[in-house]
């Protein structure tokens, strides 16, 4: 029964990919002896036709490392593509073990690396390799709300590598939501809401403590942030992002983002919900933060509580849990689609690895 079902869904996808003219997947690579083909995901979704995620099975028992790198380097424009046209792509069964592997797997695409220590993320998080680090050191128990990687800075990843080192024992699924179908169901439904965030664009309020705190989703200190030992430090590159700042008597700093887009224009003609709007909304939430006074439009004024409910009750609604098997990797295109954690019991190792935004 269920190869039917995969055979009557592979016979979609090959169908769907000769009427847009798209080269086929599985591709024969004789020379590396690798073969790859879709799969049908319990809890997949379809939008217009196209699978989300795309998933991507290797069925070559005896592939090694090298046969996907090899099939990697000569596909790539086409996955590329394809995360973006899908939003995200799911491989499983891939020969990877280790973060070397992980880096090996994200290497043999050719983007250019986006490096955790150059970026303003609030989370804290390891180095494994160069490329490759812990996803978010934030305690089992504390969700992640649904989110675009970094939107709530001016300097953002285009796409985003997982690599599920060790699944959870419990829980611990990776939640995925097309942002574009996001877009057109909120505008369904607040289309003054929608057209508020377009105009008014989007600030954010963190506060950060002077020592990482690994107790928080957002627990990055200032210093880890901003790259920066002294106070003047940190002003400078706030200054010339156009923050503005406060700073606490705890020794923590308060910063406020500039006024930045709340939605985006996308290749396809397509557009966006690409912010942290859901995430600072509903989880910003610690000993120095707190979910109301973490967001506002762009001059300042409130969100409707109203709202910002609606937009995280559609995109829970539309998301689709990625459960971790060891090995897998997932391909998110950061401007399509948005990612988030579900909190999970046990010990839970997924990687992360970013591509830099002009790539
Ligand atoms: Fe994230």
């Amino acid at each position: 029964m269920a190869k039917e079902r995969t055979g009557r869904f592979l016979s979609r996808c090959r169908k769907k990919e000769q009427q847009k003219g798209l080269a086929p997947f599985p591709t024969d690579m004789p020379y590396t002896h690798f073969h790859a083909e879709p799969r049908a995901l319990s809890g997949q979704v379809t939008y217009g036709g196209d699978p989300f995620p795309l998933v991507l099975v290797c069925v070559s028992a005896r592939a090694t490392l090298t046969d996907a790198a090899d099939w990697i380097r000569t596909q790539r424009d086409e996955l590329g593509r394809r995360a973006h046209e899908h939003g995200a792509i799911l491989f499983r069964g891939f020969p990877l073990a280790s973060a070397a592997d992980f880096d090996a797997f994200v290497a043999a695409f050719g983007y250019r690396n986006f490096p955790y220590d150059r970026s303003l993320s609030n989370a804290v998080r390891i180095n494994r390799t160069e490329r490759v680090f812990t996803a978010n050191e934030a305690p089992p128990d504390a969700k992640i709300y649904l989110h675009h990687e970094m939107a709530q800075t001016p300097i953002y990843p285009s796409k985003l590598f997982f690599f599920c080192e060790q699944p959870a024992g419990r829980g611990g699924a990776t939640p995925l939501c097309r942002s574009d179908v996001l877009l057109d169901r909120l505008s369904d439904k607040a289309r003054g809401f929608v057209q508020c965030c377009e105009t008014k664009g989007l600030k954010y309020t963190n506060t950060m403590p002077p020592q990482a705190d690994h107790g928080s989703g957002m627990g990055r200190s200032w210093q880890s942030t901003w790259s920066a030992d002294r106070r003047e430090e940190a002003e400078s590159r706030m200054r010339s992002l156009g923050y503005s700042w406060q700073w606490l008597p705890d020794g923590s700093l308060r910063a406020t983002t500039p006024r930045l887009p709340a939605v985006r224009p996308l290749d396809s003609g397509r557009k966006s919900f690409f912010n942290q709007l859901i995430a600072a909304s509903h989880g910003w939430k610690d000993s120095r933060n707190h979910p109301s006074k973490s967001i506002t439009f762009g001059d300042g004024s409130p969100l409707p509580t109203r709202d910002l409910r609606l937009a995280g009750a559609l995109a829970d609604e539309m998301a689709c849990d990625i459960q971790w098997q060891r090995g897998d990797v997932a391909l998110v295109d950061n401007f399509v689609t948005m990612h988030g954690r579900q909190t999970f019991e046990g010990t839970r190792q997924v990687l992360a690895s970013l591509v830099a935004a002009d790539d």
